[in-house]
């Protein structure tokens, strides 16, 4: 046998040992789960884009419903699937400190101290400061910059309206998103209804394109610490810089309106040094330096979840609305009666009486979860509720949002949208982890509140004018695309707007 024909042998079977040694991982301790293949485990469809991660863990959590886990291989990473609700309140309510970490870090240069993949300690020194942004005085104050970014978003339409007869949803809401989010968090006019203006598409392709420096870290995980690589492309990490410095040239001539989050983030940046404060008793002060590349981490996730989140939910909720003309109808009855019942005035109290409104939301939520799964890195050996079996620390355990909102066993006729089944009566009928569209506990979604307010101001707004139809080229069935972070249509969702009586 030839020395290259020997080498090229000991190389493959090297790779093939290192590709598949962790693969006995699930059946070792008695969890069912797929058949992995060599490099790719269960995870070859996502790697090679040809299905969306989030719409993967939905079809395993469909494949074994007897089951309360399922084992799997994220390329050669062993990840649980959390199919039980009490052991998904274990893990992400009741045992949180043994599962406080989302286990994704990479460079802290390039935005990897961002809120949502920071490591605990960060996680709780910057959440006790930015929960300050999400109340309802600092709401109200800003009701009226958020409402005149919606009035601009429905003169748009009515323009697009007079030139063509479908509307082209998401693009239209990507921009109302953006300009909210710009507006509203940071003071900055983001001017996305200028045609020569291409800077929300620019963005949005670079961080909604999912990076295989993913894949990459499953397969050598700490790989992206180390080398300080990020999942996110450089020009996204200098537009979050930009953001920071114009913030601190206004924060210099002290132009900056204080209910905004700039605000807060650049009293942090004054700081310099900041602490969690005593959490509890038996647990020490955590304490962090505040450097520009934090701040910008933060800039980045509240614009990533303003503009991408509410684009797409304010897009789901049109197509449904226009599906479901009976919802539409209530939902129109309402706003048309608070609005009467305020004298024709808009408000942050006329929009909290608003409660048919609010279960459109949650109904669209509940359809549509925009992540692909709730993750939570396990910090200790600890033993799952209601099984005999102990997870290792440094596992990866993931819950799949859209498998639980689309089982009959929660709510019966999944696909039909269906918005009284959040009425106050119907939601306490279930178990709290049946809704998992903004995950649960002391790490569960913080712009919560913001994106109720969004969506709600803008759907009054253009519901006040419009009323929206079927059109057309509209699909019927709503496919997932493989190549975007959020879970987005594949196909363009085309709507027609028909002009009402103005009220507002
Ligand atoms: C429809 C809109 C939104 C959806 C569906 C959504 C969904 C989520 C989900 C699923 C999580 C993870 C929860 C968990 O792991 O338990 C999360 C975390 C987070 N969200 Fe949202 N989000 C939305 C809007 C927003 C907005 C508007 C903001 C800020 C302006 C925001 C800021 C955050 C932050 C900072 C985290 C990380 C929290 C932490 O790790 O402590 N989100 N969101």
């Amino acid at each position: 046998m030839s020395i290259y024909l020997l080498t090229f042998i000991t190389i493959v079977s090297f790779l093939y040992y290192f590709f598949t040694k962790n693969f006995n991982y699930w059946k070792a301790r008695n969890v069912k789960g797929p058949t992995p293949i060599p490099f790719f485990g269960n995870y070859i469809d996502v790697f090679f884009r040809r299905k969306h991660v989030g719409m993967l863990f939905s079809e395993l959590y469909n494949q074994y419903p007897d089951e309360k886990v399922v084992g799997l291989y994220r390329m050669t990473a062993p990840t649980l699937l959390i199919r039980d609700l009490d052991i998904v309140k274990q893990v992400l309510i009741k045992d949180f400190d043994s599962f406080s970490d989302r286990g994704l870090h990479y460079s802290k240069k390039q935005l990897g101290d961002n809120l949502f993949h920071a490591d605990v300690t960060v996680m709780k020194i910057l959440r006790k400061h930015l929960t300050s942004v999400f109340t309802p005085s600092k709401f109200k104050a800003n009701f009226e910059v958020l409402a005149s970014r919606a009035d601009k978003f429905v003169e748009y339409l009515d323009n697009a309206t007079l030139k063509e007869s479908e509307i082209n949803t998401l693009p239209a809401f990507r921009k109302y998103g953006a300009d909210s989010i710009m507006m509203g968090a940071f003071g900055i006019d983001m001017d996305p209804y200028n045609d020569d203006n291409d800077l929300c598409d620019l963005l949005d392709a670079a961080i909604q394109t999912p990076s295989y420096f993913l894949e990459l870290e499953l397969l050598f995980p700490g790989t992206l610490s180390k080398y300080n690589l990020s999942i996110f492309p450089e020009n996204v990490a200098k537009f979050c810089k930009q953001i920071i410095q114009i913030g601190s040239q206004l924060d210099a001539v002290s132009k900056i309106d204080q209910n905004r989050t700039m605000d807060v983030l650049m009293g942090l940046r004054r700081e310099g040094n900041v602490s969690s404060g005593k959490i509890s008793d038996d647990q020490k002060e955590l304490c962090m330096k505040v450097t520009d590349d934090v701040l910008a981490g933060q800039v980045f996730i509240f614009y990533l979840a303003g503009y991408g989140n509410t684009s797409l939910v304010g897009t789901y909720a049109m197509y449904h609305l226009a599906k479901n003309s009976d919802a539409q109808e209530k939902m129109i009855q309402e706003i048309d009666e608070v609005l009467r019942k305020h004298g024709g005035k808009f408000s942050y109290e006329a929009l909290k009486e608003m409660n048919y409104l609010q279960m459109v939301f949650d109904e669209t939520m509940r359809m549509h979860p925009l992540t692909n799964s709730v993750t939570r890195n396990v910090g200790r050996d600890i033993q799952l509720d209601g099984t005999d079996f102990v997870i290792k620390k440094d596992t990866t355990i993931s819950i799949s949002p859209y498998g639980i909102q689309h089982d009959e066993k929660y709510y019966p006729e999944p696909e039909e949208f269906k918005p009284e089944r959040f009425s106050p009566e119907n939601v306490k009928r279930r178990h709290p982890c049946a809704m998992m569209s903004f995950g649960h506990g002391p790490r569960s979604c913080l712009g919560l509140k913001f994106a109720q307010l969004q969506f709600g101001i803008c759907m009054v707004k253009v519901f006040s004018k419009f009323r929206v139809e079927c059109s057309k080229n509209m699909v019927d069935k709503i496919t997932i695309t493989p190549t975007r972070l959020l879970l987005t249509p594949s196909e363009n969702i085309y709507l027609r707007l028909a002009r009402r009586d103005t009220l507002c």
